[in-house]
Parts: structure tokens; sequence; C-alpha cells
């Protein structure tokens, strides 16, 4: 079970201090990557200013060659298209699916977003099937709305 509560403080924290969004989305990798022995990769995707990709913004995890992916393609880019989390609990059954490791077999994207204004996503795979829970995704949401504050503080 992810700890969020902690980390979504953290990321507060890190805000009243002044850090600006490129810290809070490398210090929330980080965390997770370490939070849950499930997770064997952990990344943040950015959504270009056209809105028609996600950037690679950083991850802890094998190497991937997905440092662009298009809006509609994999399930990084599908979560976009839908504007909706995807929990995929066995990506071997996934047509639309860009591979990562051999050894992932599923996956959770849950959208950094204010409303309709998507900014990005965090993505988590995981070497079990069936990997992550509701409440997973729950958790991660709220991790995920507090990095979309910050973006959206930028921004304006
Ligand atoms: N599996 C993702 C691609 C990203 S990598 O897993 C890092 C997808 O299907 O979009």
């Amino acid at each position: 079970m992810i700890e969020a509560g902690k980390l979504v403080r953290d990321l507060q924290t890190m805000r009243d201090e002044g850090h600006l969004s490129d810290a809070l989305m490398r210090y929330a990798v980080r965390t997770l990557s370490t939070s849950d022995d499930r997770f064997s990769w952990v990344g943040v995707y950015l959504l270009d200013e056209a809105g028609s990709e996600l950037w690679l913004h950083n991850y802890v995890g094998s190497p991937t060659e997905h440092a662009k992916i298009p809006v509609g393609t994999g399930v990084c880019g599908r979560a976009v298209a839908e504007k909706s989390n995807l929990n995929v609990p066995d990506v071997s059954k996934e047509e639309n699916y860009l591979t990562c490791s051999p050894d992932v077999q599923s996956e959770l994207v849950v959208l950094i977003r204010a409303g309709d204004e998507i900014y990005g996503q965090i993505d988590l795979d995981s070497e079990d099937t069936g990997a992550f829970t509701d409440e997973d995704e729950e958790a991660l949401q709220a991790v995920a709305d507090k990095l979309a504050e910050q973006l959206a503080a930028e921004r304006r």
C-alpha cells in the first residue's frame, strides 16, 4: 500500500518552500519507486504544449526507449486520449501496448490533471500480474493532484 499522505504533505512543504514542479516530480517518482516492492518502474510523462505527445520527464527503473509517446498510442497515450486513468492487470492482453521491459506484467497510469486540463501522468509498471488496486489508484491520484496544483500555478 502506498503511503500517499506523507508524500502529499512533503510535496506541499516543498511548494511552501518555493520548489518548482521539476523538483516535485523528481521527488514523487523517487519516493514512490522505493515505497513498494511491487513497483518495478515509476515515471512521470508530461503532455507537450500541442497536446499531441507525452514526453518522459523522469523515471526510476530500466531504461526505456519510449521517451516520447503520441497521444492515443500505448497505455500511456490512450489514458490521455480517453481522459481517464488506466489500470491494466495483464499487459499481454493489451493490443495497444508499448513494451518497456519484457518482465512487466501490469501497468497503472494516473493522470496529472486539473479538471479537463491534462498536464501529464504518473506511470507505474509491475512484474506481478494484477499488481495495482483501486486503493493504489486513489493514493496515486492524491499525489498527481498535488503535482497538478504546482503545474497549474506555474502556467498561470
Ligand atoms: N507501457 C507504456 C509505455 C511506457 S513504458 O512502460 C515506460 C505504454 O504502453 O504506453
